[in-house]
């Protein structure tokens, strides 16, 4: 798999803080923004997706997940995930957004998000421990 520099970590956190500009967030306000660095290559991103109806609201990293499978197919597999937002707080991904991306994702690979003092890296098998798994005979 890719290994991921810094300074390319950097390059897709730019393009996620790009992508939070794209925000429909009428009702949080907090615009967020995801981008994912494919195997291949790729950079695909996403933005939140808000609802008046809350709970059908999409996350900026489900978005982005929803837009690299349509557009790359379900083969994808993501070397890296950059969150940013434009409210200057921290966000981590969410539980759902962890356990969708948990399926196209390797546990090695880098999740950067903005975290209390700055952005945080961690490997996505700290992001997520123990997700659910299906394992069927
Ligand atoms: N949000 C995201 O886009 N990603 C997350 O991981 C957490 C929350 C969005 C959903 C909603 O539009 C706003 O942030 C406030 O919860």
């Amino acid at each position: 798999m890719t290994k991921l520099t810094g300074q390319s970590l950097k390059e897709l956190m730019k393009h996620a803080q790009k992508a939070a500009l794209k925000s429909y967030s009428p009702y949080s306000k907090f615009r967020v923004g995801a981008a994912l660095q494919l195997t291949s290559g790729e950079i695909v991103t996403g933005t939140n997706v808000e609802n008046v109806s809350y709970g059908v609201t999409i996350c900026a990293e489900r978005s982005a997940l929803v837009r690299a499978v349509s557009e790359f197919g379900p083969k994808i597999r993501i070397a890296a995930v950059a969150i940013a937002n434009r409210n200057g707080l921290p966000s981590p991904p969410c539980g759902a957004c962890r356990q969708m991306l948990a399926e196209f994702i390797s546990p090695d690979a880098p999740v950067a998000f903005p975290a209390i003092g700055g952005v945080r890296t961690m490997k996505f098998s700290e992001v997520l421990p123990a997700g659910f798994e299906l394992k069927l005979k």
